[in-house]
């Protein structure tokens, strides 16, 4: 413990980095992310300074590669359909370099339920509580998501798959702060989530909130949205509030149960259609 500062200093500098937004823990030790980047300059100074030898004896300048144009939407889309089960497209995405968010989170927040399950929940990015478990919807959000699951049947451990639900998120890393995803995360993660869908083979996708519906939809405004079926990668999707939105507008509460029971009576009669 620093012996120069009083326990109230430190409780001040702890609160100061609370206001700030630093609410996260992610290492056990200090590190001077300054230092590094003045080694890592001293290593590139030293490094252009070393004139490169050639057989002649002459120095030469080394050459300036340019640069390869990135395309993270397209290495995002070669990706996802090179994987064939959702392993691999966990590893796919662990492996995918280009989203600034990953850097920030702890975990990648995949999934959770049953695979095999009718109905595929797609939200919106992890919070605190789903970075630090590596599940999505585990917080107050989703212990209410459970219990609205609950009450018409379903549930995410459930083992038969007409009663079990999986859920996903747009993003599978906690955005700082929790705050909005930028479209251009949304784009470079969207062929993710796509080839998620298609290999998880749901009969219905429910779309949780605004953001999933900019995403799977391009279309934001879920009080409108909210309780409308569309057409989804050839799904039914059902855009509903996130149980978020719910916690801090209680009232809405009975939109979603109405939305609930158009998923259950959706279902059965896909369940009814199928062979
Ligand atoms: N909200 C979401 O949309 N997803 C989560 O996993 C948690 C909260």
């Amino acid at each position: 413990m620093a012996n120069d500062l009083s326990t109230e200093a430190m409780i001040a500098a702890l609160d100061f980095q609370i206001a700030l937004g630093a609410d996260t823990c992610v290492a056990d030790a200090p590190l001077d992310r300054y230092a590094l980047s003045r080694e890592e300059a001293e290593r590139r100074r030293a490094a252009a300074a070393a004139p490169a030898q050639v057989g002649t004896g002459r120095q030469v300048t080394p050459a300036v590669q340019p640069k390869a144009k990135e395309d993270p939407i397209g290495e995002a889309r070669a990706a996802a359909a090179g994987a064939t089960t959702l392993e691999e497209l966990r590893a796919a995405l662990a492996a995918y370099e280009h989203c600034e968010l990953k850097k920030a989170a702890r975990t990648l927040v995949f999934s959770d339920g049953q695979p095999g399950a009718r109905v595929m929940i797609i939200g919106e990015a992890p919070g605190r509580d789903e970075d630090i478990q590596g599940k999505p919807f585990v917080g107050r959000a989703g212990q209410l998501l459970d219990r609205m699951l609950g009450a018409i049947g379903l549930a995410r451990g459930a083992p038969d798959p007409g009663s079990a639900v999986y859920i996903t998120n747009i993003l599978p890393w906690r955005p700082p702060q929790n705050r909005d995803p930028k479209p251009e995360e949304i784009a470079m993660l969207k062929p993710f989530v796509e080839r998620h869908v298609a290999l998880v083979e749901p009969d219905l996708l429910v779309l949780m909130g605004n953001i999933s519906c900019q995403a799977m939809l391009g279309r934001r405004g879920i009080t409108r949205l909210r309780g409308n079926w569309a057409d989804v990668l050839g799904l039914p999707a059902l855009p509903m509030f996130h149980p978020a939105y719910l916690l801090r507008n209680p009232a809405a509460k009975r939109e979603a149960w109405s939305d609930l029971l158009s998923l259950k009576a959706r279902l059965r009669s896909r369940a009814e259609e199928r062979p």
